[in-house]
């Protein structure tokens, strides 16, 4: 017996302690920026992860720039497969042979792991039934904030995947844009600058035209809502548009602009979504940092709202993810959900919101008594309105609306161009508790 006081030593158990000798043996559809970033993250001595080898890549052409050189390349992809490599990363970008390449690994039982928004937007309903059928795993954390691995953390946790609402900012490289102008940087300039760090595509307009963001709100649609939404069909408006000085002002209009994305389906009836600028009031968390950084808000029906935020663009980012996707492939084939259509719905921009618009003219811009009478006789009542600004030969005017439908404000702002020639831009503004 023990005496008072004194534990007793457990009894020594030898446990088998798990040696790994064999590398992961991975093969990669793509060896361009994120490929390569991949390459060498895996080659690179010290990494945290277990060891991981390249056993070749899909390229379109055999001499590429910049590539790691001890990554055999083919423009063979059956080789590579034929290989049987353990999982494949797919980092080709666009839809095709994508698509065809995806598949076929699926159907071989190969895991595969994706950074291919526009793919999964696009085919992902035929992708995931054919990855349930063939039992092997298919993972994309890279495709939606690359840097902050929540979609995973869902896929696996369905009772806390009760989201209803997402509010985001998705895209990286217009929100850096954005927080340039911010600081009084010209667009061109702070896009020039943000391609130069290596975040934004060479070609950047779907980046700027809120095409990516709209492709990882479909991804989002699917995950949360289990819905099918065309990215296509969802309204998007880019950031071209916007101004240092609308961002000034929207300031004095105690807010601040940020390149939004925004899904709703807690009405049965109504999906309602929008890609865009959007005057954000102050106060909420997406409108608290800036630069390349992504931020998510889920608002669930369980209770409460989650927010994430961290990065979301750049090989290294994107390349970490991808890896450890493939980790999580290879050690568990067991589907995280079972395999279920998502229903295809169509989305409308939401109900009623209020509105920021800019009026400008290079003439003289109406009186604001005019404007809000001619905007009222169309239903559209002012709130607050700025007063005018001259600037570069140009008279600018600012206005906030109360809550209104879009048709009701394009039709309203078309009349007062048609009746005084000046020109309205606008972007919805979500309070606090809109964008929660
Ligand atoms: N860049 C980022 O920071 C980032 C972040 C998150 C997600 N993503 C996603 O990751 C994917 C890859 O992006 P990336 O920036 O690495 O693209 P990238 O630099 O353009 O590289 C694409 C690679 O795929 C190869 N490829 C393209 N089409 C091919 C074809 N038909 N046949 C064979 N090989 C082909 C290219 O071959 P060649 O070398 O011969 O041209 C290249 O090696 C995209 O889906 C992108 O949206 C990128």
């Amino acid at each position: 017996m023990p005496s008072a006081g004194s534990i007793d030593a457990p009894e020594r158990v030898d446990v088998p302690v798990a040696t790994i000798s064999t590398p992961t043996r991975i093969a990669l559809f793509g060896l361009g920026r994120v490929g390569s970033a991949l390459a060498r993250l895996a080659a690179a001595s010290g990494h945290s992860g277990p060891p991981i080898q390249i056993s070749g890549a899909l390229v379109r052409t055999s001499a590429g720039r910049d590539r790691p050189r001890s990554v055999p390349t083919t423009t063979d992809a059956q080789s590579l497969l034929d290989a049987r490599p353990e999982a494949v990363v797919e980092v080709l970008g666009g839809l095709e042979p994508a698509r065809s390449l995806v598949l076929e690994t699926l159907r071989r039982g190969i895991p595969i792991v994706t950074a291919n928004k526009s793919l999964l937007a696009a085919h992902g309903e035929e992708l995931f039934e054919t990855a349930a059928r063939s039992g092997a795993p298919l993972r994309y954390e890279a495709c939606v904030i690359a840097g902050v691995p929540f979609l995973g953390t869902f896929e696996q946790r369905p009772f806390a995947a009760t989201v209803t609402r997402v509010v985001g900012i998705l895209n990286g490289t217009s929100h850096f844009i954005v927080s340039r102008l911010e600081e009084g940087a010209a667009y061109t300039d702070a896009l020039s600058e943000v391609q130069r760090l290596g975040f934004a595509e060479p070609d950047a307009s779907n980046d700027v035209n809120g095409t990516d963001a709209a492709e990882k709100l479909a991804i989002l649609f699917r995950l949360f809502g289990k819905l099918r939404v065309a990215a296509s069909d969802i309204d998007t408006a880019g950031i071209e548009g916007l101004t240092t000085l609308d961002i000034a002002q929207a300031k004095i209009f105690g807010g601040t602009i940020k390149p939004l994305a925004f899904a709703d389906w807690s009405d049965p009836k109504r999906t309602s979504a929008f890609v865009g600028p959007a005057l954000l009031q102050t106060g909420h968390p997406l409108g608290s940092f800036g630069g390349v950084t992504n931020g998510i808000c889920l608002r669930r029906s369980a209770g409460g709202s989650l927010f994430y935020s961290g990065p979301g663009t750049g090989p290294d980012v994107t390349a970490a993810t991808l890896l450890d996707d493939v980790l999580e492939a290879i050690s568990s084939r067991t589907p995280r959900r079972v395999w279920e259509p998502a229903r295809a719905v169509s989305v409308r921009f939401p109900g009623a919101l209020s509105w920021f618009v800019r009026l400008q003219s290079n003439t003289r811009l109406p009186e604001a008594t005019d404007v809000a009478d001619l905007l009222a006789s169309h239903g559209i009542w002012s709130c607050r309105v700025s007063s005018t600004v001259t600037r570069d030969g140009l008279e600018w005017r600012w206005f906030r609306t109360y809550p209104c439908p879009a048709d009701r404000l394009s039709a309203a702002l078309a009349a007062l161009s048609a009746a005084t020639s000046c020109e309205a831009w606008r972007v919805p503004t979500l309070e606090v508790a809109d964008a929660d």
